[in-house]
């Protein structure tokens, strides 16, 4: 099956699943979205407010700022994948529990295989927990590791830069790097670099300046 497909296979499920307690608050379920041969993916926690209304994410004010992040590093959405290791909301953002995390991880592991990315951004503690064991993010934040096939960077949570300003250019620094850790990476796994993506915004202008 494409990769596309199974993306889309994946979504499907998420939507309709049950598998723990998150189902019964959600409004939209949040697969994640982007490329299915994305050479970065991007990890956070959990739908906020917003993402649960649109079933998108990163669409609030820490999406906003993802936005700003991703331009630092020559990147814009349509060159990555971004989800969350839970698909459904927790109820007040609350951290998402052992017994969510464990019966969510299926799903992110499948993503994680069908894209196959070179570089695995995990995006606060929680996603950085999954990947390292008792790390403490300050010490370890934008640093890239080998972890099994692929690597992993893991980096502050957009969110919590937003509410600690002393955090902000950290993480700023961070995202700068990333272009040279990819070639990096690139190198290390035998890998081309996968052709850029026309933003759908560009697109678009593109398609206007026709007229
Ligand atoms: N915070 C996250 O961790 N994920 C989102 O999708 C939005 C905010
Ligand atoms: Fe299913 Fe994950 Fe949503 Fe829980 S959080 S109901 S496991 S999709």
């Amino acid at each position: 099956m494409p990769a596309e497909q199974t993306l889309a296979r994946i979504a499907k499920e998420v939507e309709v699943c049950t598998k723990c307690a998150l189902h019964e608050s959600r409004k939209k379920s949040v697969a994640g979205e982007g490329p299915a041969d994305a050479e970065i993916m991007f990890i956070g926690e959990g739908p906020g407010f917003h993402e649960n209304e649109q079933g998108r994410p990163f669409v609030g004010a820490s999406g906003k700022f993802l936005d700003q992040l991703l331009a630092q590093a020559e990147l814009t959405r349509a060159d990555v994948f971004i989800c969350n290791v839970v698909k459904c909301r927790p109820p007040e953002n609350r951290d998402p529990q052992p017994e969510e995390l464990s019966a969510c991880d299926e799903y992110l592991q499948r993503q994680i295989e069908t894209i196959n990315p070179s570089i695995i951004v995990t995006l606060g503690r929680i996603s950085m927990g999954k990947f390292f064991g008792n790390v403490k993010i300050s010490a370890v934040h934008g640093q890239m590791q080998k972890v099994g096939e692929r690597f992993v960077i893991p980096m502050f949570h957009p969110a919590a830069a937003l509410h600690q300003p002393p955090l902000k250019p950290s993480i700023l620094a961070d995202f700068a790097k990333l272009p040279s850790q990819l070639d990096e990476a690139r190198n290390a796994l035998g890998r081309k670099a996968v052709k850029k993506k026309e933003s759908s915004l560009k697109r678009k202008e593109k398609q206007m300046s026709l007229f």
